[in-house]
């Protein structure tokens, strides 16, 4: 069976980011059709080009329906994917009641390759084809994660998650385990096939300062990898930091000193942030990632979305399963949206479909490979239905143009809307 196929729909690429113009939508193209071969986009445009060109590939007409880049999911814990939606908590509580206990079994490989399987089914399901995991204290977790991942062809980021205090007994790492196990993992699985490695330190309150500075370390001597951790995420975490941290200028410097301050860092929720940090950020080119489920479900804070690409900021957009409530990057959009209405920044349908493709890959410094509908791209698509339920179809059926039509799929669609999800070029 030949392996080239043909997409036809509404093909959705980006030819620019929608946050640099006053028509976000002008920095979107809509083509006819994209042909895929050997895992990768070989070209878009016209149907009846692409069908003249490739004559051998096989033919999937998805009508009026909404192909673009499957969609990619900056931040997750998918260890925390059977405790999503816990009642109650907010974020300190939150870990310890439910997220901690549930970390611990991560030691037994048959369940962390439970959870893992689980995981990206769910996600696949949703169109998330790319996500950058959280995994836990253990290896096994992180050698669980990959080889799932590798098994279905798919572009991962993950890492095992160091911690040497305030966590609970059974829950911890240490300097030297932190450091050696991170880097015997970045040996087995940095760069092999479509996986990169995440140097992950949870967050500053649960590694000591020995265990940042040696983390910084090992992203010196392995500066290739990403390195992902959480900031400013709600004022109570940010003040038991400063107790924590009595000489730190503030959050980020917690990291900063510590040479945890990068081009390939990510800052999960960055929400509230002195002017300092969102300077020292910007120089950098480090990303900030927006939580917007999580933000709410945890009561954590407003993103300054508006402001911070205003500023320069590079921005990726992520579930934050489970402390976000959806495996879902429409959800998340959907969220991110009315988080920018109550800052009185809406956000415009094309800049959040750029958000959760072509953004979160910018964030991962992936931009080059994923995230885009563009030749020489891996081929990594979503179809999406817009018109998955009757009360998404009437309001479709209203529409003045796509943009239109994709809101109401933003804002009311689930897993029903996605009708086909390709990743590395196979149909999965
Ligand atoms: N901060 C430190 N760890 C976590 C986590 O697992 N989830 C969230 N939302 N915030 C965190
Ligand atoms: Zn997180």
């Amino acid at each position: 069976m030949s392996n080239a196929h043909i997409l036809r729909g509404q093909v959705l690429s980006f030819q620019g980011s929608p946050f640099a113009t006053e028509a976000p939508q002008e920095a979107a193209r809509l083509r006819e059709a994209v042909a895929v071969q050997d895992g990768k986009i070989t070209a878009v445009g016209s149907f009846d080009d692409l069908r003249q060109r490739f004559p051998a590939a096989a033919l999937h007409d998805h009508g009026e329906k909404l192909i673009l880049a499957g969609f990619v999911d900056a931040h997750v814990h998918y260890p925390q994917t059977a405790i999503i939606a816990s009642w109650g908590k907010r974020l300190i509580d939150w870990l310890n009641s439910y997220t901690f206990p549930e970390e611990m079994r991560f030691g037994d490989r048959a369940y962390a390759d439970e959870i893992s399987a689980r995981y990206l089914d769910l996600t696949a399901a949703h169109g998330t084809t790319t996500v950058c995991s959280y995994c836990t204290i253990h290896p096994e977790s992180v050698d669980a994660f990959f080889t799932a991942a590798q098994a279905r062809g798919q572009r991962v980021v993950a890492g095992k998650t160091c911690m040497d205090r305030n966590a609970p007994e059974g829950l911890q790492d240490t300097v030297q385990s932190a450091y050696d196990d991170s880097a015997a993992l970045i040996a087995r699985w940095h760069g092999v096939d479509r996986l990169d490695y995440a140097i992950t330190p949870r967050f500053s309150p649960t590694s000591t300062p020995e265990q940042l500075e040696a983390i910084g370390a090992l992203w010196a001597a392995n500066p290739s990898c990403l390195m992902q951790t959480h900031l400013s995420e709600q004022t109570d975490e940010i003040a038991w930091v400063k107790d924590l941290f009595p000489d730190a200028r503030d959050y980020l410097d917690t990291y900063e000193a510590f040479g945890l301050l990068g081009a390939r860092g990510l800052y999960g929720h960055a929400i509230h942030l002195e002017p300092r940090e969102r300077d020292r950020l910007r120089e950098h080119g480090a990303a900030l990632v927006h939580c917007p489920t999580s933000n709410t479900f945890i009561g954590s804070g407003l993103f300054d979305m508006a402001g911070l690409m205003a500023e320069g900021q590079r921005i990726g957009l992520a579930t934050d399963t489970g402390g976000g409530s959806s495996f879902s990057m429409l959800r998340t959009m959907a969220a991110a949206y009315e988080i920018g209405q109550l800052r009185g920044t809406p956000l415009h349908a094309a800049q959040l479909l750029w958000l959760a493709t072509q953004g979160s890959a910018t964030a991962l410094r992936f931009e080059d490979k994923i995230g885009n509908v563009v030749p020489g791209m891996e081929a990594d698509l979503v179809v999406l239905d817009l018109a998955s339920t009757p009360a998404i179809a009437q309001r479709a059926a209203r529409a003045d143009d796509i943009w239109e039509a994709a809101f109401a799929t933003i804002m009311m669609g689930d897993d029903r809307a996605v009708s086909e999800v390709w990743i590395g070029g196979r149909q999965v």
